[in-house]
C-alpha cells in the first residue's frame, strides 16, 4: 500500500507498527502535531495522543502496518470560522455599498441647507438649517468612516510587535491616567512580524479602547485592571486554514463583560452597546486582522474579558 494517498486527506492519519510506534504520518498529521514527518516517525503514538483526544483506531490486517489512527482535525471549527469570516465580509461590503449610495444625496442636502440659510432673515429659522447642516455633517463623518480606504493594499514591513503594544499602552495610560492599572505582559521571545504596522496598531487600539471604556464605565470596580499580553501560539485555527505558528495579542480586562445580547454579533458593523459608540471599532479590527490572514476572537464573562488578535507568522 502506498501511504502517500493519505496526504490528500484533511484528517490526520498515523500508520503504526505492532509496537504502536509511528511508521508513517500524513501531511495533515504533520500540521496537526506541528512536527515534521521525520520527527514523527519512530515516536510512540502514546506520547502524542492523550486520552482526551478522539482517535479512530483501525486495525490493519495483512499490511506492513498494524494500526491506522485517524485524528479528526478541528475542521468543524475551521468551517465555522470560514462561514463567520465570509458572513462578516459580506456585511461590511453591503454596508460600504450603502454608504456610497448615501454619500452623494447627503452632500446635496447639506449644500441646499446652506443655500437656504443664506436666504433666511429670521434667525429663529436659521436654527433649523443649523440643525440640518450639523446632522448632515455627522452623517457624512459616519459615511466616510464606512467607505474609507480599507481596500487599499497593505503596507507590509517587519517590526517588533511590542512597538505596537507600547504605543497602545501610552495612549491608554494617557486616556485613563491612574484610574486603571495597565499591565504589560510581553513575550520577549516573540519574533518580528511582517505586517501593516498602522493597521495592526489600529486593531489593537480599538480592542484596548473598548476594554478601557468598559472599565471606566464601571466606577464601582475596586481595582480596574487591563492586561496587554503577547504570546507565540502554536496550531492556531484561522478563518482559512490552520497555521503552525502565530502571534497572539491579548487584551484582558476585569470589567463587566460583553453584554449577553451583543455576543453573537459583536463584530457586526454599527453594532454598539454604548450611547456614544459607532460600533465600527471591532468590525474594523476584525477586517484589519483578516486582511493579514488572522482574526480577532474573544471570551467574556463578568469580571474577565479577553480579546485576542491573532496574526499568523507564515505567508498567506
Ligand atoms: N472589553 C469589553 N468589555 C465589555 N464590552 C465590550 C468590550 N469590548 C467591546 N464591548 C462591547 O462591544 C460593543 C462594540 O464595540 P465596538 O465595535 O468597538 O463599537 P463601539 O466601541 O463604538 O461601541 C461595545 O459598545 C461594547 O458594548
Ligand atoms: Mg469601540
Amino acid at each position: 500500500m502506498d501511504p502517500s494517498g493519505y496526504d490528500l486527506l484533511k484528517t490526520a492519519v498515523l500508520l503504526l507498527d505492532g509496537g504502536l510506534r509511528i511508521r508513517h504520518a500524513n501531511t495533515a498529521a504533520e500540521e496537526h502535531f506541528g512536527l515534521s514527518r521525520r520527527q514523527l516517525e519512530g515516536m510512540e503514538a502514546a506520547r502524542l495522543i492523550d486520552g482526551a483526544q478522539s482517535v479512530v483506531k483501525v486495525p490493519l490486517r495483512g499490511a506492513p502496518w498494524a494500526w491506522l489512527y485517524e485524528i479528526p482535525v478541528r475542521t468543524a471549527v475551521l468551517d465555522d470560522r470560514q462561514h463567520i469570516h465570509a458572513d462578516q465580509a459580506a456585511q461590511r461590503e453591503s454596508l460600504r455599498n450603502l454608504a456610497h449610495e448615501i454619500r452623494n444625496p447627503l452632500s446635496g442636502l447639506r449644500a441646499a441647507a446652506q443655500l437656504l440659510e443664506g436666504e433666511l432673515d429670521d434667525p429663529g429659522l436659521k436654527d433649523y438649517t443649523g440643525v440640518i447642516i450639523a446632522e448632515a455633517d455627522r452623517l457624512v463623518d459616519l459615511v466616510e468612516r464606512l467607505v474609507s480606504s480599507q481596500r487599499q493594499g497593505l503596507e507590509v514591513r517587519c517590526f517588533n510587535i511590542h512597538e505596537v503594544c507600547e504605543r497602545v499602552y501610552t495612549l491608554l495610560a494617557a486616556e485613563h491616567g491612574r484610574r486603571i492599572e495597565i499591565v504589560r505582559d510581553y513575550d520577549a521571545s516573540a519574533p518580528e512580524v511582517r505586517a501593516d504596522f498602522s493597521r495592526v496598531l489600529q486593531a489593537l487600539l480599538n480592542v484596548a479602547r473598548n476594554a478601557g471604556q468598559a472599565l471606566a464605565e464601571q466606577p464601582q470596580n475596586p481595582a480596574p485592571r487591563l492586561v496587554l499580553r503577547t504570546r507565540v501560539g502554536h496550531q492556531l485555527v484561522l478563518p482559512r486554514r490552520q497555521v503552525r505558528m502565530g502571534l497572539v495579542l491579548s487584551v484582558v480586562d476585569n470589567g463587566p463583560g460583553v453584554p449577553e445580547a451583543l455576543r453573537d454579533k459583536i463584530f457586526h458593523p454599527l453594532l454598539t452597546g454604548r450611547a456614544q459608540g459607532t460600533g465600527l471599532g471591532l468590525s474594523l479590527a476584525q477586517e484589519f486582522m483578516q486582511q493579514h490572514g488572522g482574526l480577532v476572537e474573544f471570551d467574556s464573562r463578568p469580571g474577565h474579558t479577553e480579546f485576542r488578535l491573532i496574526l499568523p507568522m507564515e505567508p498567506l
